[in-house]
């Protein structure tokens, strides 16, 4: 055992890459791997930084030989020897330290470890439950220790970057009341004040507004927020954002900034992206053309409205369709005339999966149609598709016919599908900014209209005229950062006047007793000198897992929560004791099974 006061290392493994050969050095770390090779033990000793191998030769001394023939992997000790050059072909050149290993004169046993319950391989596919069980070990893994140390070199950069621009990075509650990004709120019981809660911030959104009103010009913070709502792989119950807001802006400055951000992670990343200034494109178009308001735009297969040349269809499922209010629009792909059956009825199902009643296609192959609906079409039809889409031999077209959202829904889907699985994106990077969204958007359950973004986005200038008539043409100064068809970011221009932000609410269906009791000390804060303010948010779990090639934010986050917002490492959320629940006033009340 190491004594009290005595070093554990002099040098990282990574360091020994550049020691001088001869020179002795000590290290402390992981048994990564053990081996003997007749007499000769070699350890993979790991730290941070790498691996590094570690030579215990029985001829030099056989005492320390047996010594280290009882360590195990996961065993932590410290090393001390000399570097010296690795024969030519012993060379691990896929080790930074692989051309050099340490002679050993002496090994420390630090601490024991049990077998670890999986190999800590990237590749292995031991169950997420069990890798979050034991996250302390699965954090380990050379893949998560880089995500780790990219996820903090960016948040480093960020925070310089923004405090260049003049950012202050200034805290805010985080018990405090709803915030309304649209989400259900995570609340916290108080026991002094009983019958009462607070509510985890959603965002920051209300406090960094009033820090503009309260004078302080530009705040950032990198801040986690509390979102109770349905999870999957680009969404967790806490996520971190990078938050900011400014004053006296309008939308180029925040696009700077924002585009700044994305600058400086993609270069801590070095991860080769577009230069900016991104594209915009309006939230009509983008779902014109790819039925989503977070298009993908690294590849082409856009979608093709054809309503109105089936305006007198026969076909009986579009037919009924148009009838119905409902629209029709088309996929072409090149190619895809060489579909087999079973990957046609594999989108089929995807496309039902998300909605769909149903999937037409017609595939152009040796100059004939084949479809199990073209004979349904008439002549015109038929050249009418050709000329409004191209559709040739080598083709495939897919038809998707139902309400607009159902069928921009189903075709965003198919279009991820078929890219990734004729891999249509390897290397290159899509990031847009999606502007000019319709303020309000109609919530079919609740029966009303909601803000999309949040209800303190202005509305672009003289739209809110269109407010009683056509609610959906009513446009706000609101804008998302999508990448690669991931939004990971979005904001707005505020309103900053009252009587503007009055009238949002009334669009919204917010009554002005609603709007007092909610967000009052807002409401007074505008009547008090507030600045004309704007901002931003990231999901800066997202960024990261784009930056470093995860399809997940849960290899980014160092303890994630499972799909069922539960923390398998900690057990939590746990029950409460009777106890706690009678000093907090509450009693549990749980359906029947
Ligand atoms: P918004 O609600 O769009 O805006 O959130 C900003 C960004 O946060 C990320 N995000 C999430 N990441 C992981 N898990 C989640 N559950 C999750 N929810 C959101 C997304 C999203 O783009 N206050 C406004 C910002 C503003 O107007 O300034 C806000 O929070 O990447
Ligand atoms: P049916 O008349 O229901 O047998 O459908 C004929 C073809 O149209 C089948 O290939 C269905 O998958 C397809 N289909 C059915 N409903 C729709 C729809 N709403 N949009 C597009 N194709 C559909």
């Amino acid at each position: 055992m190491a004594e009290s006061g005595m070093n554990y290392r002099t040098h990282y493994c990574i360091d020994v890459a550049d020691v001088p050969l001869g020179e002795e050095l000590q290290l402390a770390g992981w048994v990564d791997s053990w081996r003997d090779h007749g007499g000769v033990i070699f350890i993979d000793l790991r730290d941070r930084t790498g691996l590094l191998q570690v030579v215990i030769d029985r001829e030099t001394d056989q005492k320390l030989h047996d010594f280290a023939g009882e360590l195990r992997r996961e065993y932590v000790i410290s090393v001390t020897g000399t570097v010296r050059q690795r024969s030519p072909e012993t060379v691990n050149q896929r080790l930074e330290t692989g051309k050099v290993e340490l002679e050993t004169t002496s090994v420390e046993l630090l601490n024991k470890a049990e077998t670890p319950p999986f190999p800590l391989d990237d590749e292995d596919k031991t169950r997420d439950s069990i890798r979050l069980k034991y996250r302390y070990i699965d954090l380990r893994r050379k893949k998560l220790q880089e995500n780790l140390k990219l996820r903090h070199e960016v948040a480093r950069a960020v925070r310089n970057y923004l405090s260049d621009q003049g950012f202050w990075e200034m805290e805010t509650p985080v018990l405090t009341r709803s915030t309304p990004e649209g989400a259900r709120d995570y609340v916290v019981p108080s026991r002094v004040n009983p019958g009462e809660f607070f509510a985890l911030p959603q965002s920051p959104q209300l406090f960094k507004q009033l820090l503009m009103c309260g004078g302080l010009d530009r705040y950032f913070q990198i801040v986690k927020c509390f979102r109770d709502e349905d999870l999957r792989a680009d969404r967790q119950p806490e996520f971190t954002q990078i938050d900011l807001e400014a004053s006296f802006v309008n939308e180029p400055e925040i696009y700077r900034i924002c585009e700044g951000i994305i600058d400086v992670a993609a270069e801590t990343a070095e991860v080769e992206i577009p230069t900016s200034p991104f594209p915009k494109i309006d939230y009509e178009e983008a779902v014109q053309r790819f039925g989503t308001d977070r298009p993908d735009m690294r590849f082409g297969l856009e979608l093709q409205e054809l309503t109105e040349l089936f305006a007198e269809t026969d076909l009986g499922v579009f037919k009924s369709v148009i009838d119905s209010s409902g629209i029709i629009k088309a996929l072409v792909i090149s190619g895809g005339a060489q579909w087999s059956r079973s990957r046609l009825d594999g989108y089929t199902k995807l496309a039902e999966s998300l909605g769909a009643r149903g999937l037409a296609w017609i595939k152009y192959l040796a100059s004939e149609w084949q479809s199990p609906i073209s004979k349904f079409l008439s002549e015109a039809e038929k050249t009418g598709i050709i000329e409004k889409t191209g559709f040739s031999e080598g083709d495939c077209i897919l038809f998707m016919a139902d309400q607009p959202a159902v069928v921009n829904r189903v075709l965003d889907g198919l279009r991820r599908q078929i890219a990734r699985d004729d891999q249509l994106f390897e290397k290159s990077h899509s990031i847009i900014w999606v502007k000019r969204f319709p303020l309000v958007a109609y919530n079919e359950i609740e029966g009303r209209y909601e803000a999309m973004h949040h209800p303190f986005t202005a509305a672009v200038e003289g739209s809110l005229e269109n407010l009683p008539e056509h609610p959906e043409k009513v446009y706000s100064r609101a804008y998302d950062l999508v990448w690669n068809g991931t939004e990971i970011g979005g904001g707005s221009i505020r309103n900053h006047r009252y009587d503007l932000q009055k009238l949002t609410f009334e669009a919204l269906g917010i009554s002005s007793e609603e709007a007092s009791r909610k967000f009052g000390f807002l409401l007074q804060a505008l009547q008090q000198g507030a600045p004309p303010h704007g901002g931003f948010a990231f999901g800066f779990d997202r960024l990261i897992m784009l930056l470093a090639g995860e399809d997940s934010i849960r290899n980014v986050i160092p303890f994630p929560k499972t799909q069922k917002a539960y923390d398998p490492l900690t057990g939590a959320p746990t029950v409460l004791s009777d106890e706690q629940l009678n000093e907090l006033y509450l009693e549990v009340n749980l359906p029947d099974e």
